[in-house]
């Protein structure tokens, strides 16, 4: 039921139709019996700066902000954690009472919470890790992965100045590397972590030497429409430990949840099966 005390969040994207997270957070706030709504937003190319406005005092709660609004999402907000200034973008906005708006970034904890979920006996910080691609979802796993310790973050990038330009933002831990030299770095990595958007509903898949890669190397991709990607196929195939990108969307959504609406999504939701449903209905 919706009342006068309903607290309201939502995702801000363009498009937003297809989103996952009103099915996730709406699934939990059911099982919480919350008095909690979470709907999608899809302002015009520009608005969402007169969205975010419009939002200051707290009229709602937060938003999470999707594709193509994270970095400007960084640049309405008046505060912002060290991950999402580190990320240089911001995929949750909180409208504070004082009329302020507070940026934070919950990819990265989406990252590292599929990672412990699925490949639990990988550790961040026991060898290299590589992450494919240099837009803003690979910035914001690089900076995630350094955060939480990794003690070197391959950048592999098809334009190597888009790589470099991580390095130089993010620090000498960052190692920008071309494909074509990505042998090395395969042989010693403990995660090869795909954030291109290449493999994206199955189109110009990436075409990696993964067999280089130990055994124990473990494969993510952040994509998951498909939940098994070319990329991550290749992987199973070889026998290497997966991770995939529905896991990073649930794991987001936990402290986004939190955020809004002050409480630990339960536990016994099986959120997964229900965004399984959608994705393949
Ligand atoms: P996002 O914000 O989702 O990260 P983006 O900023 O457009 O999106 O970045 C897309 C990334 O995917 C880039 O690293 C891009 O490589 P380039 O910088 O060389 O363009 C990478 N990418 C896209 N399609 C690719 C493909 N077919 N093969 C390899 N990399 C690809």
């Amino acid at each position: 039921m919706i009342t006068g005390k309903t607290l309201v969040a939502g995702v801000v994207g363009r498009p937003v139709a297809h989103s996952l997270s009103p099915v996730l957070h709406n699934a939990w706030l059911a099982t919480a019996g919350i008095d909690g709504v979470y709907v999608a937003f899809a302002p015009d190319a520009m608005g969402l700066e007169r969205l975010a406005n419009g939002f200051r005092g707290g009229a709602i709660r937060g938003v999470n902000v999707t594709i193509p609004f994270k970095e400007a999402a960084l640049k309405i907000a008046d505060r912002a954690s060290p991950l999402a200034k580190a990320a240089g973008a911001a995929n949750l906005l909180i409208f504070d009472r004082d009329g302020k708006i507070t940026a934070d970034n919950t990819d990265g904890a989406g990252l590292l919470g599929a990672l412990a979920v699925q490949a639990p006996t990988w550790d961040v910080h026991n060898g290299p890790v590589t992450v494919l691609g240099a837009g803003g979802a690979a910035r914001g796993a690089v900076a995630a992965l350094l955060a939480a310790g990794a003690p070197k973050v391959w950048v592999l990038n098809r334009t190597l100045a888009k790589a470099d330009a991580i390095a130089k933002s993010l620090g000498s831990r960052v190692l920008p590397l071309p494909y074509a030299h990505a042998a090395s770095a395969l042989q010693q990595t403990t995660a090869v972590i795909n954030a291109t958007s290449a493999g994206l509903s199955g189109d110009g898949a990436l075409t990696l030497p993964l067999e280089l890669t130990h055994p124990s190397t473990v494969v993510m991709d952040m994509v998951y429409k498909p939940l098994e990607t070319p990329f991550l196929a290749q992987a199973r195939a070889l026998g290497r430990p997966t991770v995939d990108g529905l896991e990073m969307l649930i794991r987001q959504a936990i402290p986004s949840f939190e955020a809004f609406y002050g409480a630990r999504p339960p536990s016994d939701t099986d959120v997964r099966a229900l965004a399984l449903k959608v994705l393949n209905p």
